[in-house]
């Protein structure tokens, strides 16, 4: 018989290892990890680690006949600067790779007959507002507006939001009984800033970096203009946030996708 469990990938990046502490605290499920990194030691007993791609179909399939997924916290993906340096890679981890988990969680939810909660990470970076004008003048938009993302990683996250809405909704609405569908819920972050963790590969490193540098009382060049304005967020109202997410009854939520 399959071990019931949540599965969470990219664990061991900056919102992994936190999510790791909080989900042992507060779910009784085993908590299975899968990312190309090993997990910190010092979180490793909290979890049990498989170390492997995303991308490997073979391993996927396997970890399917082991386990039956309550939900998936599906983390692993390239950031936005590795992005726009490898738009392919890119294109492949955090498209070809969601597409692969989002197909694990669709046929567990047919084989079951229960929906498997599929919790993904999404960005502002799926926002592309075109000048500072607008910028200025737009302070707060809507999760539909400015839908024009500009770079790799923005375009793969709202492609991937859409894929889930798809998966969760239209999936197969042609066959003669209509299947179980997952439950797909996203939440478009933005630069979120670790006490413990420092992070690498994101437009948004600059705030953490140079607060991690201040707080050892270390000089921080930072490349940025003293006028751009971003938002940040703190890593445990976004462990939070992404746990309360998973929680909300399914029909208190109007909508699949939110910032
Ligand atoms: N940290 C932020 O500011 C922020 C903001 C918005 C959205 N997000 C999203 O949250 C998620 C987690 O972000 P993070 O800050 O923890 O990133 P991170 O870079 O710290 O962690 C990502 C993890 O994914 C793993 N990974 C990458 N490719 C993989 C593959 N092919 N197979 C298996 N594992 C793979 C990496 O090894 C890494 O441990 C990502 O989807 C990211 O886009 C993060």
């Amino acid at each position: 018989m399959r071990k019931k469990a949540i599965l969470i990938t990219g664990a061991s990046g900056e919102i992994g290892q936190a999510l790791i502490t909080s989900l042992a605290e507060s779910s009784a499920l085993p908590i299975l990890t899968l990312d190309l990194h090993a997990i910190p030691p010092e979180i490793a007993a909290l979890c049990s680690h498989v170390a492997g791609d995303i991308l490997d179909h073979k391993l996927l399939a396997r970890l399917v006949t082991e386990y039956d997924f309550e939900t998936i916290f599906h983390l692993a993906a390239l950031l936005s600067t590795r992005s726009e340096f490898s738009p392919e890679l890119a294109h492949q981890v955090n498209v070809d790779g969601t597409l692969a988990l989002l197909q694990v969680a669709a046929e567990q939810s047919q084989r079951r007959g229960r929906p498997v909660s599929f919790i993904f990470p999404s960005s502002i970076a799926a926002y592309g507002v075109p000048n500072l004008d607008v910028k200025a003048r737009d302070r707060r938009v809507k999760e539909w507006q400015w839908n024009s993302p500009t770079t790799m990683y923005g375009c793969n996250k709202l492609y991937c939001e859409q894929l889930g809405i798809y998966y969760s909704k239209h999936y197969q609405q042609l066959s003669a009984s209509r299947p179980m569908m997952l439950d797909f819920r996203s939440l478009r972050f933005p630069g979120l800033i670790s006490a413990y963790t420092v992070p690498s590969g994101g437009t948004t490193d600059y705030g953490p970096e140079m607060l991690h540098a201040a707080a050892q009382g270390k000089p921080y060049d930072c490349f940025v203009r003293p006028d751009s304005v971003l938002p940040f967020m703190a890593m445990p109202d976004a462990v939070t946030a992404l746990l309360q997410l998973a929680a909300a009854p399914a029909e208190r939520l109007t909508r699949s996708s939110t910032t």
